[in-house]
């Protein structure tokens, strides 16, 4: 089995909802479990043990919401230089009311640090989180899912 963690934060629903999506797309795919949790329940050995992982923010004052950045707080120390942990693959889906791009390169910039590998172009919703974007939210979960579950990353 392929696990998948799909790790995010949300206050009114917004991006719990893109989460829940992109759990729907990783579960399509064969021999593949999603882990889906709320960034301040989420652990190391969440991290170190998914084969990828996605990560959902809101945009709060520019930049990621605080609660995913404590989870890298309380875990660079720990994964720095651990194998596990190296080129693991990662997408990010951004929740904002009207930019989101903050967020998104917040993120980014320390998924480098963690020495991810992003695998696939972010979505953002800015505003209402409809079908359109829903939709793909699944594929995002596809994808990151058929590429961990064929070994291509
Ligand atoms: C404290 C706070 C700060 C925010 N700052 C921004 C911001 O800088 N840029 C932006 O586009 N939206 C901003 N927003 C709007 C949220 O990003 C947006 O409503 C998002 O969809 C909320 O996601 P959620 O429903 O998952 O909580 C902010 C919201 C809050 C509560």
């Amino acid at each position: 089995m392929v696990n998948i963690l799909i790790v995010y934060h949300s206050q009114t629903g917004k991006t719990k909802k893109m989460a829940e999506a992109v759990a729907r797309g990783a579960n399509s795919i064969e021999n593949v479990r999603t882990i889906l949790k709320e960034a301040m329940e989420t652990t190391l050995d969440d991290l170190c043990s998914c084969d990828g992982l996605a990560i959902g923010s809101p945009e709060y004052f520019g930049y990621m919401a605080g609660a995913i950045k404590d989870l890298f707080d309380r875990t660079y120390y720990q994964v720095r230089g651990r194998k596990e942990i190296f080129k693991k693959p990662y997408v990010v889906f951004i929740s904002a009311g009207n930019d989101g791009l903050g967020a998104l390169r917040s993120i980014e910039r320390i998924c480098i640090g963690y020495q991810f590998k992003k695998v696939y172009e972010p979505v953002i919703a800015r505003g209402e989180v409809d079908e359109d974007i829903l939709t793909v939210c699944e594929e995002l979960g596809k994808v990151i899912a058929a590429g961990c579950e064929a070994g291509i990353y």
